[in-house]
């Protein structure tokens, strides 16, 4: 069993994008990234923070907007249309899940799509479903991506299954998977019977937020097993969906929960930024 070490990975990556910034720089470009975050949840706090230290690190000026919960949603769009046309900005990033009485979809569609880093908005989702590689990717999916591809694991042809259908995870990785050449099925939270996928799967990417949902009966003998899923136990410990000691027994490549796909899901956003910010030289 091989151990997909993200962390590493990451840490590489954001090396590489550290130069590639400084290149930026001497050019006189500064890239940026704005990171609105809307009310209190800890957990959004805590990605928003992180973000913004990655940033950093590279060299990426980062510019937070923590919101007042009880923002309008007009408030919202309008500092978004503010971003929009701020030609210092090179990135948007509206952290999700929103307060109830903000539309998402609304908002996510009122990031322009040049400096839609998280690859949410219809133009990039709609690049993405047609194999196109001009838009912007979504995060997740696309640490992924990479770190198959950091193992040289081939994907042509391989019969994928994907738990989990949100439009953050899910759907685009499934879109990305089948771009790549492999067979994909979708299961989600109504599907009869898990097992009938994942038993046959030579890959698994597990996006559901369920502890456990994943065990050794459920994978075949040498499958590859990717566990996006963040979950914090009572003892405070993080787990990802995959039950972790069962499944690596069985599983010819696995990430572990955390320093996984964790750590890709940043180093991917910070590429995003750059791409965006490297687009004004043209
Ligand atoms: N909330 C959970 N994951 C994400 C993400 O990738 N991007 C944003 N904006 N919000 C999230």
């Amino acid at each position: 069993m091989v151990l997909l070490d993200g962390k590493a990975l990451s840490a590489k990556i954001k090396e590489e994008l550290k130069e590639k910034n400084q290149f930026l720089k001497n050019k006189g470009i500064q890239s940026s990234l704005a990171v609105i975050l809307v009310g209190d949840d800890m957990a959004s706090q805590a990605y928003v923070n992180s973000k913004a230290k990655a940033c950093e690190e590279c060299g990426i000026k980062s510019l937070v907007y923590h919101l007042n919960k009880n923002t309008t949603q007009n408030e919202l769009l309008a500092l978004i249309h503010t971003l929009n046309h701020d030609d210092s900005v090179h990135g948007i990033l509206v952290q999700l899940p929103l307060p109830s009485h903000i539309c998402k979809d609304l908002v996510l569609e009122s990031i322009i799509s040049s400096k839609d880093v998280d690859g949410f908005h219809p133009i990039n989702v709609g690049y993405l479903n047609l194999g196109l590689e001009s838009g912007f990717l979504p995060c997740t999916p696309l640490g992924v991506m990479r770190l198959l591809k950091a193992y040289e694991i081939k994907l042509e042809g391989k019969d994928a299954v994907v738990i989990g259908a949100s439009n953050i995870v899910g759907r685009p990785m499934a879109t990305m998977l089948l771009n790549a050449g492999a067979s994909v099925s979708i299961c989600h939270i109504k599907t009869k019977d898990l097992k009938l996928y994942t038993q046959r799967a030579d890959l698994i990417v597990v996006a559901a937020g369920s502890v456990n949902l994943l065990g050794k009966d459920g994978v075949k003998e040498g499958a590859i097993v990717i566990d996006v899923g963040i979950n914090r136990l009572e003892n405070g410990k993080i787990v990802g969906d995959v039950n972790f000691e069962e499944v690596s027994q069985k599983a010819s490549y696995i990430t572990p929960v955390p320093g996984g796909v964790g750590p890709m899901t940043i180093a991917m956003l910070l590429e995003n930024t750059l791409k965006s910010a490297k687009n004004r030289l043209h």
